[in-house]
């Protein structure tokens, strides 16, 4: 097997752009959550999500535990609340205005939709795993742009006019 080298992984997979969300639930009536951008819209029939936890998030086994969870997907203007959500520990909801999805998993205010899920299934891969959601409620709740993720840094998106 070649060795891959974890820089060169890192700046390849960076030029790759994505959204960035964060992934709440709510367990014994406290809120959790993380900041993620391995989130990806995989099946319509039957409605399936899936995200990538990462081996080490510690908020994942409680979101695990919960059993289901809110995918907040985040507008260009919420970039200090990625970065609440991409520290581990700490009360990430601190200030923060939010409400209850179908399933109990917080909808941070101001995010552009949400997409409420059960966990249907978790698959281990590598230092990751991937976990299935099966879609309860979705909801497009702000016309506003997406923040978005590239080559480590934060932008939002324009489109390309002719
Ligand atoms: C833009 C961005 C994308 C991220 N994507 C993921 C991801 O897909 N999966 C993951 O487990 N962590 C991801 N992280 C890192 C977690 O947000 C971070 O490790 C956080 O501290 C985990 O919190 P926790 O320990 O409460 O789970 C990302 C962080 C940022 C800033």
């Amino acid at each position: 097997m070649p060795e891959i080298d974890s820089q060169l992984f890192r700046s390849t997979m960076g030029q790759f752009c994505t959204g960035v969300v964060v992934a709440t639930a709510c367990l014994d009536g406290e809120p959790v959550g993380f900041a993620a951008q391995s989130f990806v819209s995989l099946s319509l029939d039957p409605p399936l999500v899936a995200l990538c936890p990462a081996a080490t998030s510690t908020s994942w086994p409680r979101i695990r535990e919960a059993g289901s969870f809110c995918i907040n997907m985040l507008a260009s203007d919420q970039q200090s609340v990625c970065d609440a959500f991409a520290r581990s520990g700490g009360n990430k909801f601190e200030g923060l205005s939010w409400t209850e999805a179908g399933t109990g998993s917080p909808v941070l205010e101001g995010i552009l939709a949400y997409v409420d899920c059960r966990l249907e299934a978790e698959h281990e891969a590598g230092d990751h795993t991937i976990a299935i959601g099966r879609v309860q409620t979705l909801e497009v709740v702000n016309g506003g742009t997406p923040l978005l993720f590239f080559r480590g840094g934060y932008g939002s998106f324009e489109p390309i006019t002719a």
